[in-house]
């Protein structure tokens, strides 16, 4: 969106549902009512929901398409993000964010698209994206710290994003360990954080915390692979938020939390504390019982055996028997 287009839609969006008519926005904004009637048909095109009254002007419904000023406009003060760049469509938001990192990035800058091409997730797995149904945003953060003192980024991102879902629309998700947020036992949200050390430092300069969520897409729309394990907050009813408070709220609390134990609502969302897991590791099948989720974010599982096993990394399974 140009920078015109911008100006017209905020001047829309200041209006706060009241209309407002074309010669009052090209007076504002100093431009011509061509100008002006161009630009409403651009936003129109891009999806927002734009009414011409007779006698009164233009009036913006609440339109559900992502916008940089709209999220901003709902950031709280802890929130850092600086910069915000919306994509039409891109590869993937992580790759964004690499190669904005090679240039001269500024911190806390925020990658967001409405579809990406070959997006993925852990272990390289492929992420599925809707276009405009879904959320596919990566945080990149240029900090110089060491490893040790690296914040539980995953652990953060995950309580974040349950928290927000919970405080805008009352609906209770859980976390799967390590990185999956669930709704009625399917999956609703990926994160995937990655970091970059710089070899003769052997400080952290690169984080990248990406997350994708399943927002409005309808249960059918799933591929048949993935019907039975996936779904959307609103998969099957009209979203009841946009988008781009989500958004803004997930940032919101993420900011807000990094200094607070958030590891305790970590183990309260959990999904698998208390259940019988089973995980693969050096090709041997274990099973148990979760029992613990340590400090540094670790699965303590009880195995059959009665040994106890912490698991830093991977990925469990959870079994019925
Ligand atoms: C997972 O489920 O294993 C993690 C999924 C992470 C997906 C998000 S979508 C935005 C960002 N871009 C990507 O390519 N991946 C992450």
């Amino acid at each position: 969106m140009n920078q015109t287009t911008q100006n017209v839609y905020l001047a829309l969006l200041n209006q706060k549902e009241k209309a407002i008519s074309g010669e009052k926005i090209a007076e504002m904004l100093g431009l011509s009512r061509a100008a002006i009637w161009k630009s409403i048909q651009e936003l129109k095109r891009e999806g927002y929901q734009i009414e011409s009254i007779k006698g009164h002007g233009y009036l913006l419904k609440t339109s559900d398409v992502i916008n940089s000023e709209a999220i901003k406009g709902d950031f709280t003060k802890d929130n850092q993000i600086e910069n915000i760049f919306v994509l039409e469509e891109t590869t993937s938001t992580q790759e964004e964010a690499k190669h904005a990192f090679a240039q001269n990035l500024t911190n806390h800058s925020l990658f967001i698209t409405k579809s990406q091409t070959i997006g993925r997730g852990r272990f390289n797995r492929a992420y599925y994206s809707e276009e405009n149904k879904g959320i596919y945003m990566s945080l990149a953060i240029k900090p110089e710290i060491t490893f040790q003192e690296m914040p539980q980024y995953t652990i953060l991102t995950a309580v974040a994003v349950v928290e927000a879902i919970k405080k805008l629309t009352h609906i209770q998700t859980q976390i799967k360990w390590v990185n999956d947020i669930f709704l009625d036992g399917k999956k609703i949200a990926g994160i995937l954080s990655e970091a970059t050390a710089n070899m003769e430092t052997g400080q952290i300069n690169q984080i990248i915390i990406g997350i994708g969520l399943n927002f409005s897409i309808q249960q059918t729309q799933f591929p048949k692979e993935i019907q039975n394990k996936a779904t959307s907050l609103f998969a099957d009813s009209t979203p009841t938020i946009t988008k781009n408070q989500l958004i803004a709220e997930i940032w919101n609390q993420f900011f807000s939390l990094i200094s607070t134990d958030f590891i305790s609502k970590y183990k309260e969302y959990s999904l698998v504390l208390g259940r019988n897991v089973s995980f693969t590791k050096n090709g041997q099948e274990f099973f148990g019982q979760a029992i613990d989720i340590t400090t540094t974010g670790e699965l303590v599982v009880q195995l059959d055996s009665k040994d106890t096993m912490t698991l830093s990394s991977g990925e469990i399974s959870l079994t019925k028997y």
